[in-house]
Parts: structure tokens; C-alpha cells; sequence
């Protein structure tokens, strides 16, 4: 008995959890308001440089991490492919995410890059 209430407790928690991410990514992109240039770059400097720099923070690391460096936009948009399907498609970027980027970042970041190719 206990058993049940405890899993139908702790699926009640996983679909309140979800409806929250779910109603945060809606916000995002929905109004289409363009992401900003800084907002990326801040998000890159925040999840992405401490491995993916010339000098990486992350002592991990000698070199740019998979040889990548993310310090200008300029990169980033070279990459876009690659960044989109690592980190925007699926959740192998950061890696492990030790950064804890949301799923709401994600979407930004992937308007961002379709905003990129629209130009
Ligand atoms: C903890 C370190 C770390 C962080 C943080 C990190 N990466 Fe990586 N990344 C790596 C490593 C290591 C590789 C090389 C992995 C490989 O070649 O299998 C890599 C590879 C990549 C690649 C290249 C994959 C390919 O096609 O060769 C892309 C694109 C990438 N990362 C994007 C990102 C983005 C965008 C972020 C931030 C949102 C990020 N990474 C954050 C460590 C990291």
C-alpha cells in the first residue's frame, strides 16, 4: 500500500516537475522575441568555456576541449551544426552537465542559431 501511495506520489511530483519546464520553454519561445547576441554569449561563457577555451579553466584540460574553442560568437556560429545536435538536440553538451543548463537555455540557444541562418 505504501509502496503504491509512494509511486503514485512520485509521479505526481515528476508531471508537476515537467509541466514547470514545459510552461518556462513555452515562454521562451513563444512572442518570438529575438535572443540577444550577449544573452549567447553569456551562456557560452557560463556552460561551455571552462572546457571550451584556448586556455581552459577546467584543469581537465591542456587544450580546447575536442579542439573547440567557443570564445567568440564567430565560432559558435561556425559551429552551429555541430553545437545544435551536441547541445540543443540532445543533452551530450555540456558535458555531463555539470553546468546544470536547462531545458529553456537549450530552446534560446537553438532560436538563436536558426535566427543565425535566417540572416
Ligand atoms: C566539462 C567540459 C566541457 C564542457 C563544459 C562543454 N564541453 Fe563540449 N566537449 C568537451 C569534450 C571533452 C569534447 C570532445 C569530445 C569528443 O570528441 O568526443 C567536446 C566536444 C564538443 C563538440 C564537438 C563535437 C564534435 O562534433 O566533434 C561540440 C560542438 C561541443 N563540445 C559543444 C559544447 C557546447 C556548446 C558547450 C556548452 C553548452 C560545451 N560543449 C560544454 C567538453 C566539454
Amino acid at each position: 500500500m505504501w509502496n503504491h501511495t509512494r509511486s503514485v506520489l512520485a509521479g505526481l511530483l515528476a508531471s508537476l516537475l515537467t509541466g514547470c519546464v514545459n510552461a518556462q520553454s513555452m515562454a521562451e519561445t513563444t512572442g518570438g522575441n529575438k535572443v540577444d547576441d550577449r544573452e549567447i554569449a553569456s551562456m557560452m561563457e557560463k556552460h561551455c568555456i571552462s572546457c571550451h577555451a584556448a586556455e581552459p579553466s577546467n584543469e581537465i584540460y591542456a587544450a580546447p576541449a575536442g579542439g573547440l574553442s567557443l570564445e567568440t560568437l564567430a565560432s559558435v556560429r561556425e559551429f552551429a551544426w555541430e553545437i545544435r545536435l551536441q547541445t540543443v538536440d540532445s543533452d551530450l553538451m555540456p558535458l555531463g552537465n555539470t553546468t546544470d543548463m536547462t531545458q529553456a537555455e537549450r530552446e534560446q540557444l537553438g532560436s538563436w542559431l536558426n535566427q543565425q541562418e535566417d540572416q
